[in-house]
């Protein structure tokens, strides 16, 4: 564990991406890539109403936030969640994620208010841990992937809302899609592809 200085060094551009890790009724852990705002003291989550992971925290406060600059755990937390592997730190009652990660947050979830169509949560962190970072150089095929996935569960969420209206979210997903093909390697050329293909699953064949 670590003091809490080390939130405001990690976490000094204000708002970033975490993937949190909530407790399903049945204290399954659940991943979901969400974006966390610092202003100390707080730390503050905005997730959908209709997202799973609002449902478990107005169950269940304690959660993680998992932080990262590595975009395949956002990949894997969206698709394929068996791949990431739980450890729990301290006997903590949520877990955290196991890999390369910069820092985690432990604590509790604190419903404050509902804007639109997200619930806004305070976060207190009560303990905070240094992971073994994700010790990546600045990759726009890394960026792109990520800024992809945003797209992707947007238009997912858009799709299950039945908005007809996609254009803009589309055009950015597929801009954000060819440059993962364009500068990422291997591995991260796989995801763009299966990104690609999920998409195509939402939405018939009016993407081609
Ligand atoms: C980088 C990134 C940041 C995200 N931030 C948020 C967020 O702040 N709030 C939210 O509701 N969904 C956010 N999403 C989308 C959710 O991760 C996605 O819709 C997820 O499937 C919904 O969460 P659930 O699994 O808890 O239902 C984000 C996605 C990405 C890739």
């Amino acid at each position: 564990m670590v003091g809490t200085g080390v939130i405001d060094r990690f976490l000094r551009f204000g708002y970033h991406e975490s993937i949190a890790v909530t407790l399903s009724d049945e204290l399954k852990p659940h991943a979901a890539p969400m974006g966390v705002e610092y202003g100390e003291p707080h730390l503050i989550l905005r997730p959908y109403r209709n997202s799973k992971t609002y449902a478990n925290l107005v169950s269940r406060p304690p959660l993680s936030l998992n932080f990262t600059s590595d975009a395949r755990y956002f990949f894997k937390a969206i698709f394929s969640q068996k791949e990431l592997v739980f450890d729990f730190i301290d006997s903590s009652e949520v877990p955290v994620i196991r890999g390369d990660f910069d820092l985690y947050v432990v604590g509790r979830a604190k419903l404050s208010d509902m804007v639109g169509e997200r619930a806004v949560f305070l976060v207190t962190a009560e303990r905070v841990y240094e992971g073994p970072g994700s010790r990546l150089a600045l990759s726009r095929a890394n960026n792109a992937l990520l800024e992809a996935l945003v797209y992707y569960t947007k238009v997912a969420a858009l799709v299950n809302e039945g908005y007809r209206d996609l254009t803009e979210y589309l055009n950015l997903l597929r801009i954000n899609l060819n440059l993962v093909r364009k500068l990422g390697s291997h591995e991260l050329v796989e995801m763009a592809n299966i990104v690609e293909e999920e998409l195509n699953g939402l939405l018939g064949d009016s993407l081609r």
